[in-house]
């Protein structure tokens, strides 16, 4: 069993960081890239209060396939440049939308989203995936958000 449950006062900068060790720990000794994945959207589930979705989408073949996640069934594939994941995966950044509806080209898997986080996975100076976080309430994600986000996906990028 692993339990990396985290501190109730954790917040901001803190919050990320248990987030990051925890999954520094949970990938180490582990090659299956899935597997790796799987357990990464759990542990986002839940330290990151306030989502409705959490997980990866992997870029393959110059387009991105949805990989592990909790949540509702997304879109399976998602063209690059397309939506706010397609827009990160292909400029390389950070997506940080307070706004769903005002974004144009926003995909809508789940019609309750309303703001989103999507981070680039970079491996050896390339984008391999993008992390996706979704929520329910408006502007949800800020900057600190975004830099947690940002350094889960350096922690995590050979081991996906
Ligand atoms: N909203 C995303 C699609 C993926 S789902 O949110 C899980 C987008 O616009 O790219």
């Amino acid at each position: 069993m692993f339990d990396f449950a985290p501190e109730t006062d954790a917040a901001g900068p803190q919050l990320y960081d248990s987030l990051v060790e925890a999954a520094r720990a949970l990938v180490a000794g582990e090659r299956d890239g899935i597997a790796n994945m799987a357990n990464i959207a759990a542990l986002i589930w839940q330290f990151v209060p306030d989502l409705n979705w959490a997980g990866f989408y992997r870029l393959i073949d110059g387009e991105l396939v949805l990989g592990p996640f909790i949540g509702k069934p997304a879109c399976l594939r998602i063209a690059l440049g397309s939506g706010v994941c397609g827009t990160a995966a292909r400029s390389g950044e950070t997506q940080c939308i307070a706004d769903v509806h005002a974004f144009p080209g926003h995909i809508a898997c789940d019609a309750a989203s309303r703001s989103e986080l999507v981070v680039p996975v970079v491996r050896d100076g390339a984008v391999i995936a993008v992390i996706d976080l979704d929520s329910p309430a408006p502007g949800r994600f800020d900057a600190e958000d975004a830099r947690g986000i940002e350094a889960l996906a350096m922690a995590v990028a050979e081991a996906i």
